[in-house]
């Protein structure tokens, strides 16, 4: 088995990678990542999800192919030029709300244990108010981060933040940690009480 070999891409993927290489934006995640979001959404029927760092809205269109019509969908970015990509490619989706905002502001506005999934891909809920992202996971719900593993964009200091985030999830007794050394890193955590 190949694992990139039999992956079905949304609809949407070809004109978002299109958009993204024209604003020369590097940060798209990858396409296993989106598999394993799409699962992850396909999982949770009436869910609610969470994207802290729309980028150009790669991501977001693996989430909403793996939602059903009962669920619903909000990204957050602060950057209004790329998000404009996923508004134009994905806008028309009702289920998809995007907001212009900062991530952590948007946090800590939201009630405990609301969403069933919490896909952090900025550094807010991540690398700064890891406890606030967590806190917005339901029992049973998925926190998800990819980019764990060495990255060409990465800034010099980068690296050393990465074992940190490591160990305050896997101390965490509310969550289970799986790292995954697959893709581009990634750690999914399922809270369990
Ligand atoms: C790794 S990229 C997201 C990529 C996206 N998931 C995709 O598939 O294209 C990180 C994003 O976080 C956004 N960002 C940076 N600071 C932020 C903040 N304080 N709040 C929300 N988003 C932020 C950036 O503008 C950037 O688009």
């Amino acid at each position: 088995m190949e694992d990139l070999a039999y992956i079905v891409e949304p609809l949407q993927s070809s004109v978002i990678r299109e958009a993204t290489h024209r604003l020369q934006f590097g940060m798209p995640s990858e396409v296993l990542v989106g598999t394993l979001l799409r699962a992850l959404a396909a999982s949770k029927p009436a869910g609610h999800f969470l994207e802290l760092g729309t980028g150009t809205g790669l991501a977001t269109a693996w989430l909403l192919s793996g939602m059903d019509s009962a669920s619903t969908l909000t990204s957050v970015d602060t950057d209004a030029a790329v998000q404009a990509v996923a508004r134009q490619a994905l806008g028309n989706d009702d289920r998809l709300t995007l907001l212009l905002s900062d991530g952590l502001e948007y946090l800590k506005v939201q009630e405990r244990q609301s969403f069933d999934l919490v896909f952090a891909d900025a550094m807010p809920g991540k690398y700064e108010g890891l406890d606030d992202a967590l806190a917005v996971v339901r029992i049973g719900g998925f926190y998800v981060v990819d980019d764990m593993l060495p990255q060409p964009n990465w800034p010099e200091e980068h690296a050393a933040k990465i074992p940190l985030l490591m160990e305050q999830l896997a101390h965490r007794p509310d969550f289970v940690t799986l790292p995954l050394v697959w893709s581009s890193g990634v750690v999914m955590a399922v809270r369990k009480g």
